[in-house]
Parts: structure tokens; C-alpha cells; sequence
């Protein structure tokens, strides 16, 4: 079984992940030894940066008992073109999992194709599916569940904002995205959520719109990894798209703010907000660890 994207779950299967992971957690905050996955070796292949995603996977591996070896696209030989399908093969023949974080999407897809052993997706241009199954860990543990919740989307209809459509059609959560126009979630993603039976997905361009009787308030970058050349011009498009105070102002008191990070203080997000009492950025980042050994335990 790969995780390439959420729709390679089905809604047990998160639940079942949601419910690992916060008893994984509890474990771990008690100093309680769980090590199912002695002997295993996870592989990393990073083509972008990451702080969270890789040093989450490799605590994960390491506290379930297992090793994790890590290559960046200049460590291997697929910096100098050794092709995708030759890689799987030759990484299948060593490890018994890989996360894989790349550009485009088809690059992990056919990297899916070839290897015999599972395939995480560590983010893509179009998906980041470990960060949202974190995400909604650290609502349910908020908020109490994620039934009836609304949650909005504001900025750009990115990897993240493919990923929570995905989620949101998969559990029936309400979800509302703010984007401007140009920069909305990819137009297959949202068709197929809409076509599932109780997804509620509506994407709007006025943020003010979209925010009324939010309970949580999720954004990310305005130019994601790959996009920094066109920072300067999505700074021009993405004004008004800011969570700020005045922003907050407008939605419910307690609306928990949520960002993947790193987060760009005073452009999607203002630094008050950042460090606000609404927002559970660091609970979130921390909740990849533990839903990273949900997602290994369960593909292993
Ligand atoms: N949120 C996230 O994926 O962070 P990294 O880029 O640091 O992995
Ligand atoms: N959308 C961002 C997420 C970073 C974790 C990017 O792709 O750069």
C-alpha cells in the first residue's frame, strides 16, 4: 500500500490513523517503549528542503525501532539522471519504505509504479497528505472530533489546499477555500471531491467571505517551493489575503489558526497572529512525529 495522496485512504483508514496516533503520543509523553518496527529501514529521497517532514520520519522510524537513510538529490545518483524507474527498483531491492518529497506529482507516481515496497508522499507540487492527516490529529485533539466543523482555506490553492480537499471530501467536513483568482487548487482534485457523496468543498475568492463561522483558519505560503521566482508578483495578488488580527475579527472567538510551516510572518500570516493564543502551530508541527508512526506502522 502507498500514500501518495489521501485518496489512497479510506475514511477507516484515517480514522484508524487519527486514533494511532494520539494513543502513539500518549505513549511517547509516558515514556513507553514501542518499537514494532526493529530491523526496518526507511528511505528518504528529498529533491526540496524540509526540516519537519524528515526529521519527523526519521524520529518516527527510529523510536518504532527501525533505521532511516536519507538522500538528497545531490547524494545520489538521481542528481546526475538516473532515471526515477531505476532508482525505485534498485531502493526496493534495500529498504522497506520510502518518503519520497519531489516536484511534479507524476514523478512519484511512476517512482509508485516501479518499487515493490510501500511509497510515502513527502509532498509534491500537488499533494502533502502527512502534514493534513497531522493537521486533523491536532483538530480532533482541539476541538474534540471533526464532525460538523468548518474549516476554511485562505491564500493560494496550493499542495496543502489539494491535500485538505481531499481530506475534507474523504470525512465530510465542511471546507471553504479563499483563493484569488489564478491560484485555485487544481481543478481535477476538485471535481473528484465534488463528485463524492456528502463532500462539502466550495471555493470562493473574497477571504472575508469564506471566514464567517470558521472554526479553523488554515493557510500556508504564498509561493511554495519551486514558485520563488514568482514571489514578487503573487505578493501583488495575494493582498488582502493576509491573517491578521482584523482578519480573526471577523470569524469565531476561539477559531483555532493553523499553518504547515515555514511560515512567512507578514505576508500570509501576521507574526501576533503567528504567536496568538489562536494559533496551535506548534502542536501542529509536533503532530507529524506522532502521525508519522501511525503512517509507518500502518504501511509496515
Ligand atoms: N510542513 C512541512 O512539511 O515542513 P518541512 O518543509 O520543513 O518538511
Ligand atoms: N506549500 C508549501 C508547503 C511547505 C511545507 C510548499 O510546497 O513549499
Amino acid at each position: 500500500m502507498n500514500l501518495l495522496t489521501i485518496h489512497d485512504l479510506e475514511k477507516s483508514d484515517i480514522d484508524n490513523l487519527l486514533e494511532k496516533a494520539v494513543a502513539l503520543k500518549e505513549r511517547h509523553k509516558r515514556g513507553i517503549p514501542h518499537q514494532p518496527l526493529k530491523g526496518k529501514v526507511l528511505g528518504l529521497i528529498f529533491e526540496k528542503p524540509s526540516t519537519r517532514t524528515r526529521v519527523s520520519f526519521e524520529t518516527a522510524i527510529c523510536h518504532l525501532g527501525g533505521n532511516s537513510i536519507f538522500l538528497s538529490h545531490i547524494d545520489s545518483q538521481i542528481g546526475r539522471g538516473e532515471p526515477i524507474k531505476d532508482t525505485a527498483r534498485v531502493m526496493s531491492r534495500y529498504v522497506d519504505a520510502v518518503v519520497i518529497r519531489t516536484y511534479g506529482h507524476e514523478i512519484i507516481e511512476e517512482y509508485a509504479r516501479y518499487s515493490t515496497v510501500p511509497v510515502i508522499n513527502g509532498l509534491t507540487d500537488l499533494h502533502h497528505p502527512c502534514q493534513v492527516l497531522a493537521d486533523i490529529m491536532t483538530i480532533v485533539e482541539k476541538k474534540g472530533g471533526y464532525k460538523g466543523l468548518k474549516v476554511v482555506w485562505i491564500g493560494d490553492g496550493n499542495n496543502m489546499a489539494n491535500s485538505w480537499i481531499e481530506a475534507a471530501a474523504r470525512l465530510g467536513i465542511e471546507l471553504r477555500l479563499a483563493c484569488p483568482k489564478g491560484f485555485q487548487p487544481d481543478t481535477g482534485v476538485l471535481e473528484k471531491a465534488r463528485a463524492m457523496k456528502g463532500s462539502f468543498v466550495e471555493v470562493v475568492n473574497n477571504p472575508k467571505e469564506a471566514i464567517r463561522e470558521a472554526d479553523v483558519l488554515n493557510t500556508d505560503v504564498w509561493a511554495s517551493m519551486g514558485h520563488e521566482k514568482e514571489r514578487k508578483n503573487r505578493l501583488m495578488a495575494f493582498k488582502g489575503y493576509q491573517i491578521g488580527p482584523e482578519m480573526l475579527e471577523l470569524t469565531k472567538k476561539d477559531v483555532m489558526v493553523m499553518h504547515c510551516l515555514p511560515a512567512h510572518r507578514g505576508e500570509e500570516i501576521t507574526e501576533e497572529v503567528l504567536e496568538g493564543p489562536n494559533s496551535v502551530v506548534w502542536d501542529q508541527a509536533e503532530n507529524r512525529l506522532h502521525m508519522q508512526k501511525a503512517i509507518l506502522e500502518l504501511l509496515l
